[in-house]
């Protein structure tokens, strides 16, 4: 167990390429809950898939192997350290893009190998999850809505390391519908940011679009049938005009939030009966589309009502980064834990692997 006379800082090189994103950042760790971001670099890949409305996974992958090693020296430059100041080094091993995962976890171990550093195969999930500790010193447990392009989740942050899943998505992740909407209204990718600025500009009245799963008693998601309920109304105005793209992209991010609000409602009353009365009520949202200001503040609204206190990490720690994924293995190591040296990429990683699936699940559960 860590206390204050054991705790010692620690310096975590922090990889993440499990996406389109290649990030390096330097994180010091000084004890629990109390981090600095010493530096963060993120390098998008859009140019490299917008031919192709997506990411496609060689192209990701050949691109991060381009980058990482620059962005790696990058990062050590601005953060003023060298190698030989870090106490171990965190690659994201898992879940995502098995290409890109290995160039990030292989470059981690060469690392750690030349320099004798313990590795850290951080899950990114865990990353996203932990994130808050890192910019606002919140720790467990705390409820979690984990938002991202490949997952929709509400879970019970027991401790670091240790998740109950309450709900899932039976079909697609929130980021994913986000960002099929925009492909489907001729938007940009990643489709969130598209989506929330022109909705902006609409009228979220306008189409009344399907609020799948509302009330239901488990906390689980459902996309699909509002995607389909989207398409069938752009195809009834096809052309559609700019304020027609504007309030569909407005009904589409209403219906999301009043989608997330319940769900997210539901799953806080069961929080309680799991959690314990005394449990403090603290909600996370986390991922990439915790970055939605409309989210933001429907959550903000319903925290109120509930009695939560509401926590979100700026936006840019909210979408990919390396400053997460170095935070988590400094978690880990400061545990005591650390990873083999032939330790391999996972593409599918569940934080709780003991969670049954949900009825209906694809593999995304
Ligand atoms: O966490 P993240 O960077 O990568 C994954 O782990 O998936 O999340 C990316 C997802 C994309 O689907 C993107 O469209 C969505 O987050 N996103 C947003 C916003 N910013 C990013 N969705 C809605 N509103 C946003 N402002
Ligand atoms: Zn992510």
């Amino acid at each position: 167990m860590e206390n204050a006379s054991t705790t010692r800082q620690i310096v975590i090189l922090g990889i993440e390429t499990s996406c389109d994103e290649t990030a390096a950042a330097v994180v010091r760790r000084r004890g629990p809950g109390d981090g600095q971001i010493l530096s963060n670099i993120v390098r998008a890949q859009l140019d490299a898939h917008a031919a192709f409305g997506g990411i496609v996974p060689e192209i990701a992958a050949r691109a991060h192997v381009e980058v990482l090693d620059a962005l790696i020296a990058q990062a050590l430059r601005k953060a003023g350290i060298g190698f030989e100041a870090l106490d171990g080094v965190a690659a994201t091993a898992g879940p995502g893009l098995i290409g890109g995962l290995m160039v990030g976890l292989t470059t981690a171990k060469a690392i750690a190998a030349a320099r004798g550093l313990p590795l850290l195969g951080v899950n990114h999930l865990e990353g996203h999850a932990l994130t808050v500790g890192l910019t606002e010193g919140l720790l467990p447990p705390y409820l979690l809505l984990l938002v991202s392009g490949g997952h929709t989740q509400l879970l019970m942050v027991r401790e670091a390391g240790a998740y109950t899943r309450m709900g899932t998505t039976l079909d697609d992740a929130l980021g994913e519908a986000f960002d099929k909407t925009a492909k489907l209204l001729g938007l940009g990718f990643p489709g969130g940011p598209e989506v929330e600025r022109h909705a902006a500009a609409g009228d979220p009245a306008r189409f009344d679009l399907p609020r799948p799963m509302l009330g239901r008693e488990q906390p689980h998601f459902s996309f699909s049938g509002l995607k389909t309920a989207l398409r069938r109304a752009a195809q009834d105005l096809s052309p559609a005009s700019e304020q027609d793209i504007a309030d569909l992209c407005a009904s589409f991010q209403s219906a999301v939030c009043d989608v997330v609000v319940d769900r997210s409602a539901t799953a806080m009353a069961l929080y309680g009966e799991c959690a314990g009365a005394a449990a403090p009520r603290h909600f996370v949202i986390a991922g990439g589309v915790a970055a939605n200001r409309a989210l933001r503040a429907a959550l903000e609204t319903l925290c109120a009502e509930t009695d939560f206190a509401l926590h979100a990490a700026p936006g840019e720690l909210c979408t990919d980064n390396g400053a997460m994924i170095a935070w988590a293995g400094a978690e880990r190591l400061a545990r005591g834990v650390s990873d083999p040296l032939n330790m391999a990429a996972r593409a599918r990683w569940p934080l709780d692997p003991d969670a049954p699936p949900a009825t209906g699940a694809g593999v995304k559960a």
